[in-house]
């Protein structure tokens, strides 16, 4: 058996079709161009790109992107004064602020001073509150964007074993969250859990979001299950690689994501969707 790849990235560009259509419609009918504000602090490469990524998408679709780049001396103080600014900015429907920020910030801290309607990344106590209780409102983008792979490809949820490998704040536990609300059962494994691939091995569902490259073996993957990588890990020789050893992973899985290519164009496309849906919001208002 050989799996099948799951092709985030035309996936993606599927959603991003739509919300550039829906935006057009917006514009048609008069009503005013979705924005999103951008926070960059410091020079982390990583970070860069993927800001870069995020407001090249904007623009493509049709979103006004305001762009706030910081240096990493930028203080937490000065930053939560910005953010109380962009809150209360009429043209401004959400706020990214890419992470890790420098280490003198207090991520928790400054993530609560966002408008819970302005937060697009999902990341406010307020959203995943929303979504613990099974009612969500604006959902982290990677694990949304999951759940649009697993819609896409008619994998059947209900009364699943999905586990999950990580329990970050920002994509792990939102990731089980998303799940349990779709109706897996579901197994949140992390950096304490002991013998990891007795529960890899038992997933219908996998989702691997360790960061660690290949932590977890192709050998481990229950024939037929459905493998999500969302490890995007840079090599020494610049390769980028995922957690999951693809190549032994084909012969047991029956779908796999590629790392990249599949859940990371996802987490882009899901912000342009959380952003209009933060838009839609203030149609009435
Ligand atoms: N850093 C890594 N992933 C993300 C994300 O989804 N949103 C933000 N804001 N920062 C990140």
């Amino acid at each position: 058996m050989t799996a099948q790849i799951i092709d985030g990235k035309a996936i993606a560009a599927g959603v991003r079709k739509d919300i550039k259509a829906e935006i057009d419609a917006r514009l048609n009918k008069g009503l005013r161009q979705p924005g999103l504000a951008v926070i960059l602090i410091g020079d982390d490469p990583a970070s860069t790109i993927y800001v870069r990524n995020k407001r090249q998408a904007c623009e493509e679709v049709g979103i006004k992107s305001f762009y706030h780049e910081l240096p990493s001396s930028f203080s937490q103080e000065a930053l939560i004064t910005l953010i109380t600014q962009l809150n209360q900015d009429t043209q401004v429907d959400g706020i990214l602020i890419q992470l890790p920020l420098p280490s003198h910030f207090e991520s928790d801290k400054v993530i609560e001073c966002i408008a819970p309607e302005k937060d697009v990344d999902g990341f406010h106590p307020y959203n995943l509150g929303r979504l613990a209780q099974r009612r969500p409102l604006l959902r982290p983008c990677t694990p949304y964007g999951v759940i649009t792979l697993l819609d896409h490809i008619k994998i059947p949820c209900k009364g699943r074993h999905a586990v999950i490998v990580g329990a970050s704040n920002i994509v792990g536990l939102p990731m089980s969250l998303e799940l349990l609300m779709a109706g897996c059962t579901i197994t949140v494994c992390h950096s304490l859990t002991e013998d990891l691939s007795d529960y890899v091995k038992q997933a219908d569902i996998l989702v691997s979001a360790a960061g660690s490259p290949g932590i977890i073996k192709g050998a481990w993957i229950k024939p037929g299950a459905t493998v999500i990588d969302i490890g995007i890990n840079r090599l020494e020789d610049g390769t980028i690689t995922g957690d999951v050893e693809f190549n032994a992973a084909i012969k047991n899985a029956a779908w796999i994501t590629p790392v990249p290519g599949g859940v990371g164009p996802m987490t882009v496309a899901t912000l342009l969707k959380n952003t209009l849906s933060a838009t839609a919001r203030y149609d009435n208002t």
